[in-house]
């Protein structure tokens, strides 16, 4: 096991795509010899002055290598489906960008592909692998934060505008796969608004709401369309708070001994109440990078089988909200039930 190596191979080198193949190169388990792009050109800075490296153009002809025991899919999301399922169908385990599908019919057949396959399947979801979203998993599970009453994530900066996706679909995944594994449940309600202001038809800034059993909720900001650059996620339990920013280099976690509680007199309602200001504390945080977590995640998956925690379902339940996100949207905002 210490020395097993799993044979891999990379579709899509992109701009994501060079990421994963710069991480994968460094992944101790993983035997990476094959990038695949429909654009081949696309690839060969990436793989200038790497030996032995196999360039493919036809993604079918890593599906048909027997030398192939895994895939990694870093192409645009239309295409996930389509790959991840031929890659099983092929006999490879396959981790896959997100969002997972464009469709819930698609992300099911996956799902149920995978289980008929035996394959391995995992998601994406890069930041449920980032050290501070574990910290904040931590505290809630602990009970340090107390029961959770809502959260909000941003996501915003100005940065490259897509052509064939909104800012909901490109930069949402994050952040709703960071609230449904803090929260470990699924929403009720989803509503989203949205704005196109550069292309017709594409939003370049969201706003998601989601509502949870128990009046917990949750709000999501994302654009490309944005003076300042955010990653930040805010959650307000009943005993602490915490605030989880990416963009500071080392002091990501930020825990608030903020609260409202009874002061044990009752005069009116408002005098019944005390507000706590107490310490903010920074907590340290051993910090790896969340990519080659993921990777190190996937890799160990292929080798003991065990399912990933972004697998398939996890995949499922962010395109859920998407779905019903993207039907609010086009709506102009109505709510729309996942009961
Ligand atoms: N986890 C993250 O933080 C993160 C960040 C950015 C993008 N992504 C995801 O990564 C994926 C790729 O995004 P990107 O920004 O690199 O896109 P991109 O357009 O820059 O790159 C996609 C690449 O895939 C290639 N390609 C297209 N169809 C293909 C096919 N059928 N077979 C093989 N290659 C094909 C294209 O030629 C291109 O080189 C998307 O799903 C995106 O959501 C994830």
């Amino acid at each position: 096991m210490a020395d097993q190596t799993v044979n891999m191979a990379l579709l899509g080198c992109g701009a994501w795509g060079k990421n994963l193949l710069r991480t994968l190169l460094q992944t101790k388990h993983a035997n990476l010899t094959v990038c695949c792009d429909v654009n081949a050109g696309n690839c060969k800075d990436s793989l200038a002055g790497l030996r032995g490296f196999d360039l493919k153009d036809d993604p079918q002809l890593v599906f048909d290598s027997p030398d192939i025991d895994a895939v990694a899919i870093a192409t645009p999301a239309v295409t996930h489906y389509d790959l991840a399922r031929r890659a099983m169908l092929a006999g490879k385990d396959v981790f896959v960008e997100k969002p997972m599908t464009l469709t819930l019919a698609e992300a099911d057949d996956l799902i149920e592909t995978a289980e008929k396959t035996g394959r391995i399947l995992m998601v994406g979801h890069l930041l449920e692998y980032h050290p501070g979203v574990q910290m904040m998993k931590d505290l809630l599970t602990s009970g340090e934060l107390g029961t959770p009453y809502y959260i909000y994530s941003e996501r915003v900066n100005l940065g490259r505008i897509r052509a064939d996706e909104n800012s909901l679909w490109s930069f949402a995944p994050h952040d709703i796969s960071i609230i449904l594994h803090l929260l470990d449940d699924e929403p009720t309600e989803v509503s989203a608004f949205g704005g196109a202001f550069i292309r017709p038809g594409i939003e370049d800034v969201t706003f998601l709401w989601m509502r949870f059993d128990d009046n917990r909720m949750a709000q999501i900001h994302v654009s490309w369309l944005d003076p300042h650059k955010i990653r930040r996620t805010t959650l307000v339990g009943s005993k602490k708070m915490v605030v989880f920013d990416d963009m500071q280099p080392t002091e990501k976690i930020r825990i608030y001994d903020k609260g409202v509680e009874p002061n044990g007199r009752y005069v009116g309602y408002a005098e019944s109440l005390h507000l706590r200001f107490g310490e903010v504390t920074i907590p340290a945080l051993k910090m790896r990078e969340p990519l080659r977590l993921e990777c190190d995640h996937f890799l160990d998956c292929v080798m003991t089988r065990k399912t990933p925690l972004s697998d398939g379902r996890d995949g499922l339940r962010v395109v859920k909200v998407l779905d019903a996100a993207q039907r609010s949207l086009k709506s102009g905002g109505s709510p729309v039930s996942l009961r």
